[in-house]
């Protein structure tokens, strides 16, 4: 994976939470990203974790007294990029909002022009307070971003909203104030992972697409500011954040989803692999076994076929998985589906294609009357991602 925050200077806030000890993830996937972190503590904050502890994990010194390092609170706030607050309390919320500096976090936090991102965690009473709620209205009418907080058990062991978001969302919501908002103007339509038909009451047929690179597509598409609408077949890693997430089994609710949502987007990248047939007839018990030698299977709709006939269409971008790179097959398939571009990867090759996490594909498109093939390099997905959406932009924008 690319270093995505390579030469970034992160300040990490962290208060006296109860999921404090949850931010040894998020560093992990920080540091792991390249990023540099500049810990800052409060004193409440050091009841939860150790400040020893943050110190060898972030690789930087913790500050938490105000006169520790005389104006740390400029200098930290002059040098860095983001300001993180995870976990954030009820009280560092109230006191940004009020403009209150009475300790280093709060005094670097006014000091700091750069983007703030505030991930909450508490008790479902005191986030449900109208205190709170109008901090939190005003610190967005300010431009801060706030990551959750999540709805679900509390470290109370009540159930409500208040928990601390997945790392994994709150990394993302660094790696996005960081990225250059290229395709806010789209509405990109995604599918991704595979269809599922039934035979019977406890059978059917599926594929080994996983979802992720349809995934890595929307999750690049939302990061660079695109409205993202994903439409998946059953897969079981988790979805990215999107403006709309669609859950679909078949190939045919798959179709209906495209067609509901195609009106409204400007790119369709259709990542997913549904089944192309099925069985004929579905049973509602469990068939008898002699049955299965001959079970009548039944073509399924062919969605970009479906979305070819439209008189107004997106930017269309279909992916073709093959056994082999068929360049010419490719290339008669973006004809007979009047696809804008084709992504083929060969699925025979070691560690591209379905369930792997790299990938390595040929994009394919025409200019006039003649075609143009792209390779890219073996890369991550997400890598792949970024370079497809750039090559729709680059088409459809002409830049
Ligand atoms: C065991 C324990 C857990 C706490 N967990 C939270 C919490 O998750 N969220 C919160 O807003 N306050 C929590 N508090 C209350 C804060 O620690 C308290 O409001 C404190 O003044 C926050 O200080 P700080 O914002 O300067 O870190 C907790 C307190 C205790 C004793």
């Amino acid at each position: 994976m690319k270093q995505l925050l390579k030469d970034k200077k992160i300040l990490l806030g962290i208060t006296g939470s109860i999921a404090a000890y949850k931010v040894y993830d998020i560093i992990k996937l920080l540091r792991d990203a390249g990023a540099d972190i500049f810990p800052v503590m409060t004193q409440k904050a050091t009841y939860f974790v150790t400040p020893l502890s943050i110190e060898i994990s972030c690789g930087n010194r913790v500050l938490i007294d105000m006169f520790q390092e005389p104006l740390s609170h400029i200098e930290l706030a002059k040098k860095c990029d983001v300001f993180l607050i995870s976990p954030a309390t009820a009280n560092l919320i109230n006191k940004y909002a009020c403009g209150i500096a009475d300790d280093l976090l709060t005094t670097t936090l006014l000091a700091f022009r750069g983007p703030v991102i505030i991930a909450p965690a508490m008790n479902w009473r005191m986030y449900e307070t109208p205190q709170l709620k109008k901090s939190i209205e005003f610190l967005k009418s300010i431009g801060v971003e706030f990551v959750g907080p999540e709805q679900g058990l509390l470290a109370c062991g009540e159930e409500g909203t208040g928990r601390l978001s997945r790392a994994e969302k709150i990394f993302e919501a660094v790696l996005s104030v960081l990225t250059e908002k290229d395709l806010e103007k789209e509405h990109i339509l995604v599918t991704a992972g595979p269809t599922r038909e039934h035979l019977d009451a406890i059978r059917f047929i599926t594929n080994k697409s996983s979802g992720k690179m349809g995934y890595a597509l929307a999750r690049i598409a939302k990061r660079r500011g695109a409205k993202v609408t994903l439409i998946s077949g059953p897969s079981n890693i988790e979805p990215p954040e999107v403006d709309k997430f669609i859950r679909i089994e078949t190939t045919e609710e798959m179709l209906d989803k495209v067609m509901e949502n195609i009106n409204s987007a400007t790119i369709l990248l259709m990542a997913s692999a549904p089944l192309d047939f099925k069985p004929a007839k579905l049973f509602n018990t469990k068939i008898d076994k002699k049955l299965l030698k001959s079970i009548p299977l039944k073509l399924c709709p062919d969605i970009l076929k479906e979305v070819s006939k439209l008189k107004r269409k997106p930017f269309t971008v279909g992916f073709s998985a093959e056994a082999g790179l068929n360049i010419e097959r490719a290339k008669v398939k973006l004809k007979e589906k009047a696809l804008d571009m084709i992504v083929l990867n060969d699925i025979m090759q070691k560690n591209t294609g379905m369930q792997s996490d790299t990938n390595q594909v040929i994009m394919i498109y025409k200019k006039g009357k003649k075609f143009f093939e792209e390779k890219t390099e073996l890369l991550p997905k997400e890598d792949i991602a970024g370079l497809i959406l750039s090559k729709v932009k680059e088409l459809k924008f002409g830049k």
